[in-house]
């Protein structure tokens, strides 16, 4: 794989260009793991729809609990089943009501999604021939962590999440825990060591969210920027101190706001102290 100097596994994937290996469909795999936090997966797969990717999705065993318990939807793999609960799923805001984007959400599930069963160990993702553009796994349970560290390989999900890696493609594991016991942080150290983003579930606060779900979409945007799909899921930082409590979202939406300067879109590149007089100034 071709990668720029000093790049990491997955760089030359910007999630939009070029084409697949032996052409033909290209997904991103999602594997939703078995911890809090369904909403995440939500929008995540949200923005990947809305972008136009295609998705290969795998909901772990214990994610079926998490789901169910979070969104009361009783997930089956079977084919008949998840396109309906998917769907549901997808068109629901956290706080129960349906989103404003629900109508296109049914035919872009239809397009772009193929769901595998956990214990499918023969579907696609399992081998690396199977061209995929790399993996998000989002909530990463504690025990996917340590399988997919340790090479476990136990359900399609870790296994996934391992060829991911060991195909030098970008894997972006999203962990929802507090707080970490030492084997965790080992493990979420030897997942960063081979290559994987590590991308915790910790919404910032400078965008301007007015609700859970803002917050949510945060996470999920942060995420994808991980993963080098664009995307409009949450406010980015463009440099003003304050300007996020004045911001006025229209019901699901984000605006497009510019990024800063040299590409950046985080507070935390360029999150200087402006000119704000509070702050004082040199000499204060
Ligand atoms: C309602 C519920 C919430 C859970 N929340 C978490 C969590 O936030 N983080 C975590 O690591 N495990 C959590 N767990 C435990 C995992 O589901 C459990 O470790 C499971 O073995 C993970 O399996 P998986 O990685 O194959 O999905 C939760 C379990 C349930 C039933």
């Amino acid at each position: 794989m071709t990668m720029p100097p000093g790049g990491r596994p997955g760089d030359t994937h910007d999630g939009h260009d070029g084409a697949a290996p032996g052409a033909g469909r290209w997904p991103w795999v999602v594997g939703v793991s078995g911890a809090s936090g369904t909403p995440y997966a939500a929008s995540a797969l949200r923005g990947l729809l809305a972008a136009g990717l295609p998705v290969d999705l795998v909901v772990s065993r214990a994610a079926r609990l998490t789901l169910l318990d979070e969104t009361g939807i009783a997930w089956r793999d079977g084919d008949g089943a998840w396109p309906g609960a998917l769907t549901e799923w997808l068109g629901t805001t956290l706080a129960g009501a349906g989103r404003p984007d629900r109508g296109p959400i049914a035919g872009q599930v239809a397009r772009l999604v193929r769901v595998h069963g956990a214990d499918n160990l023969a579907a696609g993702p399992s081998s690396g021939s199977y061209p995929t553009r790399g993996m998000i796994v989002v909530p990463a349970s504690t025990a996917s962590i340590a399988g997919i560290a340790l090479g476990l390989s136990k359900d399609l999900l870790q296994r996934a999440a391992d060829v991911t890696l060991k195909e030098g493609r970008r894997l972006v594991v999203v962990p929802r825990e507090m707080p970490f016991t030492g084997a965790t942080l080992r493990h979420l150290l030897s997942l960063h060591d081979s290559g994987a983003v590590v991308a915790a579930a910790s919404p910032g606060f400078y965008a301007g969210a007015a609700d859970a779900q803002a917050l949510v979409d945060f996470v999920a945007g942060r995420v994808l920027d991980a993963a080098g799909v664009p995307n409009t899921l949450f406010r980015r930082w463009a440099g003003e101190l304050g300007a996020a409590r004045t911001y006025q979202p229209g019901p699901g939406t984000v605006d497009d706001t510019p990024t800063g300067e040299n590409g950046e879109n985080g507070a935390d590149a360029d999150a200087g102290t402006g000119t704000d007089p509070r702050l004082g100034g040199p000499g204060d």
